[in-house]
């Protein structure tokens, strides 16, 4: 692989895993505990704003255990965004707080984020680390009963879909850690930038549901392979 110039980094919940957040596909993920229709859609939430809150409330109190920090992983994505001579951004698919606790900088979250919330009457949205629920009043228009997780539920448009299709656009490595390469538009990056020369490589615990679209997969813990990766990358022996 020629040296690249510009990165772009997708990340999803396996880098998160060691942190002690729980992905949402494996045998014990919060999709196997949780009804997608009932806590991560819009109708979900209409039908039963207080199952939502309580979903989302006890995910964002997570984030503040502090059990609960950035790991090798995120770190690693700290050193090759500092240390990297060219462009690396990060999209993540994951709500949690843990690449900017790790210090990244370049950082776009494609489904939102747990430390914000909006109003659905005014629009606006701004940083919460509390509890909401129907009975929070919108700090900007004052009203009740329209506060929501700043979280982009199924069949909601993801977030910066313009900016990352330049990116893609414009990367010559796209990098996929930690997802399952089950969710679009997410899980269509890697042929965006792979039709457009981009290397392509895919570091997961194990083959996701695209591996074969990329030009290199190697599996194992993110926490182990993602340094290693890094380093190999910085040291230019790969
Ligand atoms: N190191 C590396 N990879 C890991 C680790 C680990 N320690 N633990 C788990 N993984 C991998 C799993 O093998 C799996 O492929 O992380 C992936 C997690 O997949 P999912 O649980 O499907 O999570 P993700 O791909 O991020 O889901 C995408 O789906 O439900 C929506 O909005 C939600 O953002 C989420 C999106």
């Amino acid at each position: 692989m020629t040296h690249p110039t510009n990165i772009v980094i997708l990340t999803g919940a396996g880098i998160s895993a060691e942190s002690g957040i729980q992905t949402f596909r494996a045998s014990d993920g919060l999709w196997h505990n949780h009804r997608i229709e009932e806590v991560a859609t819009p109708q979900g939430f209409a039908k039963n704003p207080a199952l939502v809150h309580e979903f989302y409330n006890a995910r964002r109190q997570q984030l503040r255990d502090p059990a609960v920090q950035p790991n090798a992983a995120h770190l690693a994505l700290v050193r090759l965004e500092r240390e990297h001579s060219g462009n690396v951004l990060i999209v993540t698919q994951n709500v949690d707080d843990l690449h900017e606790r790790a210090g990244s900088d370049n950082l776009l979250h494609m489904h939102g984020e747990l430390n914000k919330i909006r109003c659905n009457h005014c629009g606006t949205g701004y940083e919460c680390q509390e509890d909401i629920g129907t009975h929070t009043a919108c700090n900007h228009c004052g009203k009740t009963g329209g506060m929501r997780p700043h979280i982009v539920w199924f069949r909601e448009m993801p977030l910066y879909m313009d900016t990352i299709e330049t990116a893609l656009l414009n990367c010559d490595l796209f990098i996929s850690i930690g997802t399952s390469g089950n969710v679009y538009p997410a899980a269509g990056f890697v042929e965006v930038a792979r039709n457009n020369g981009a290397h392509t490589l895919e570091l997961n615990l194990d083959p996701s549901s695209n591996s074969g679209l990329f030009h290199k997969s190697i599996n194992g813990l993110a926490s182990k392979i993602v340094p290693a990766f890094v380093e190999s990358l910085l040291s230019h022996t790969i």
